[in-house]
């Protein structure tokens, strides 16, 4: 029998996992991410024998290795080009790591292989044509089109969450203004909360942070929105407002059947989804959207580590 290995190499933590040729796991680690460029490699590696070991198998069975990395990535090489939280730019991973283990590797960005997963384990089984949607530190998503991940001409399609949604907004991590990210990813919706603090609103929101401004997060301000603070509200409101735009454009052009909505945002649950739906409705044209749905993803933590391994069965078996 044969295996491959999936890593989700996020910005604060490293969740790899060994899978058998049905995707199923049979063995998981999770570790907090070295923050610097040697250790982080060491520790990729370290972490493949580990869960090899764990598992009990030879290295020998093991045909791969696929890894999802937060930022733009180019599929072709393994590259790393951008990663705002990771010591890596212009860093080719797949090159490394294969050095490194002598086992065959391939990189792709984190959203990308989290539409794969969900598309192939998750909410997206059944559908054909879907886009996958990551609210959270970033905004990111993932295309699939008829049935396989869209990656475009030089292997980075997907980058949602640097359309344009608000042309004189605030600077976003890429250098550019009011893209999708910075006006409505749970790092916006945190920072909104607190500029509101520093104003003198947001009491409700400010209590349950136990009154230390500098803790209010998204999660808090989604706590408070589900008590009925309409402040909470509001901000949420004003997020859930441009991820319309930005959903409303992903489905005039691309016309799937299937968003599936993922991230730490998302937790807030069912009523935040539908204020984002409420305004994707009024942005929406009418045929794309017939029949749209639109749902929360359904892995969840093993999102991203589910379509590592998808992509290492893809790729290796
Ligand atoms: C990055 C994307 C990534 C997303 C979610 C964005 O800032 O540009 O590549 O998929 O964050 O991690
Ligand atoms: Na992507
Ligand atoms: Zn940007």
């Amino acid at each position: 029998e044969n295996f491959v290995v999936g890593i989700d190499l996020g910005g604060t933590k490293i969740y790899t996992a060994l899978a058998n040729l049905k995707g199923e796991l049979l063995a998981e680690l999770i570790e907090p991410t070295e923050k610097e460029e040697k250790k982080l490699l060491n520790q990729l590696g370290t972490m493949v024998k580990a869960v090899i070991a764990k598992a009990g198998v030879a290295k020998e069975k093991v045909l791969g290795i696929g890894i999802g990395a937060p930022g733009t990535v180019d599929f072709r090489t393994g590259t790393i080009i951008t990663v705002p939280n990771l010591p890596w730019q212009n860093y080719p991973l797949k090159v490394k790591l294969q050095a490194l283990l002598r086992l065959p590797v391939e990189v792709d960005n984190d959203a990308n292989l989290a539409a794969l997963g969900e598309y192939k384990y998750g909410v997206g089984r059944g559908h054909r044509d879907m886009v996958y949607v990551t609210v959270s530190t970033g905004v990111g998503s993932g295309i699939i089109i008829d049935g396989q991940l869209y990656r475009g001409s030089s292997g980075s399609a997907g980058e949602l969450g640097h359309t344009i949604v608000e042309p004189a907004g605030p600077r976003c991590n890429c250098g550019r203004r009011g893209c999708l990210e910075v006006m409505a990813s749970g790092t916006a919706i945190g920072l909104r909360a607190r500029q509101l603090i520093a104003e003198g609103y947001g009491q409700e929101i400010l209590k349950r942070a136990q009154g230390k401004v500098e803790e209010v997060n998204a999660r808090i301000v989604g706590e408070a929105f589900l008590a009925g603070d309409l402040e909470a509200r509001a901000i949420l409101k004003e997020a859930a407002f441009y991820l319309g735009i930005g959903l409303a454009n992903v489905v005039n052009l691309l016309n799937p059947s299937l968003i599936a909505l993922g991230g730490g945002v998302m937790n807030i649950g069912e009523p935040f989804l539908e204020l984002v739906r409420e305004e994707l409705a009024e942005k929406v044209l009418p045929q794309p959207y017939k029949d749209l749905t639109v749902k929360k993803a359904e892995l969840k933590a093993k999102t991203g580590v589910m379509g590592a391994v998808a992509l290492a069965l893809e790729r290796f078996s």
